[in-house]
């Protein structure tokens, strides 16, 4: 034992220097670059944060100009991306085909990549962000059997998305002003969360010096779980489940039954032991949403309410400092733009794909070194095979 330092899970190992993303999980704050979150979700947009996160200052507006162009001129996917898809099952998993296709972008961009070049680098990246609201929305569009749209550049980041979503060639699209706003809130809220499993994923598939794309489709392996970006999904399944208020009581016993698995889903978190400040913003948020399509009486919104006024006065939650945490509004927030439930985690991919990204460019910025945890070996003593 004396050899290693032995910390399963990693609650205590910091693996790398971050200039990107900061959290006090006792305060309940959290800074990109310096700016607290709720800040960035009052006042910038989307694009505006990814410019942040992956330059580490604000844009002029000169720069934000550009960088919305560049990114504009990357949101198709080549033509050939496209038959991939039919490669798959329609019930298929979203995020199943997003682990596909987003690694298989590596087969279009790998023969003239050089890590090693900041402007390379900046080009992947700016793909990256770009091709995700479109590779996202086919998945959609796969599984209802509609026609692929074609990104539209003339439109905001959240505006596109939407349209790519929920349009199709043979209408006009008119696109809700308050749900592409809402959209864009969420993007944000997502965009960055320092060393989770997806981003730490991330960035020990890129320490090999793997294609970024294929490292971005790692990411999205390790963030699918519920216990990470799976609980958005998992929470609106658990809101169905409770199905009525009166319900509550017993679904909190069960999350508290030792001997049962069941878990508060939208609750805890790893750093956080007060409030997630993107919980708050989220609620926020969702009663703006849907005052303002007037629908502030839904039932699950309601439901989520009533369970987190319950668990944040219930002892064990008291005790274990569980909140809310960024996953527990959201998906309400999804259903009432339109969203599926299954579409939740890929709408939680392409918002941290920029926080990936970030952090494998910071990586490969500064003197790196291969990621290699060791192991506290627990198995057989040498033995002979029998004779
Ligand atoms: N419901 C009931 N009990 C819980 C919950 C919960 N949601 N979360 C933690 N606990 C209990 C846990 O049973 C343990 O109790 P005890 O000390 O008696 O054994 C104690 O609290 C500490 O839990 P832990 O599993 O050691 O904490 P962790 O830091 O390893 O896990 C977590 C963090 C987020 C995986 C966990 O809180 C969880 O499973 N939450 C539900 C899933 C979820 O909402 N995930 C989204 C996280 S935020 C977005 C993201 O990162 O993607």
């Amino acid at each position: 034992k004396g050899l290693f330092t032995y910390d399963p899970g990693f609650v205590s190992t910091a693996a790398c220097e971050s200039k990107i993303t900061y959290i006090d999980g006792a305060n309940g704050i959290l800074l990109h670059r310096g700016y607290p979150i709720e800040q960035l979700a009052e006042k910038s947009d989307y694009l505006e944060v990814c410019y942040l996160l992956l330059n580490g200052e604000l844009p002029t507006a000169d720069e934000k100009a550009k960088f919305v162009d560049t990114i504009s001129n990357h949101t198709m996917v080549h033509e050939q991306l496209s038959q991939f898809f039919k490669g798959f099952r329609r019930d298929a998993h979203p995020m199943a085909i997003m682990c596909g296709v987003v690694g298989a972008l590596s087969a279009f961009y790998h023969d003239s990549l050089d890590i090693n070049n900041p402007h390379h680098r900046e080009v992947c990246a700016y793909r990256l962000i770009a091709k995700m609201p479109t590779l996202a929305a086919m998945c959609y569009k796969y599984s209802i059997g509609q026609p692929f749209m074609y990104p539209q550049n003339n439109l905001s980041y959240g505006e596109n998305f939407l349209r790519m979503m929920f349009g199709t060639p043979c209408a006009d699209y008119e696109v809700n002003p308050v749900l592409a706003r809402a959209m864009d809130r969420i993007f944000i809220l997502h965009a960055d969360h320092e060393q989770n499993a997806s981003t730490s994923t991330v960035r020990l598939a890129g320490s090999s010096g793997a294609n970024p794309f294929a490292c971005i489709a790692a990411g999205i392996a390790a963030l699918w779980g519920p216990a990470h970006g799976g609980a958005n999904e998992a929470v609106l399944t658990m809101l169905d489940e409770i199905g009525d208020e009166s319900n509550i009581p017993e679904f909190i016993e069960k999350a508290k039954d030792p001997n049962d698995p069941f878990r508060l889903m939208g609750f805890g978190h790893r750093v956080y032991r007060n409030f997630d400040p993107r919980a708050k913003v989220m609620k926020k948020t969702c009663d703006e949403v849907l005052g303002l399509l007037g629908i502030e009486n839904d039932p699950q919104l309601q439901i989520a309410k009533r369970l987190e006024q319950i668990a944040l006065e219930d002892e064990y939650f008291v005790q274990r400092k569980l909140y809310p945490n960024v996953d527990f509004y959201s998906g309400i927030i999804l259903k009432a733009i339109g969203i599926p439930t299954n579409m939740f985690t890929v709408i939680f991919a392409l918002s941290r794909t920029i926080g990936w990204i970030s952090h494998w460019n910071e990586f490969h910025s500064s003197p790196n070194k291969i990621g290699r945890p060791r192991q506290l070996y627990t198995g057989e003593q040498k033995r002979d095979y029998p004779a």
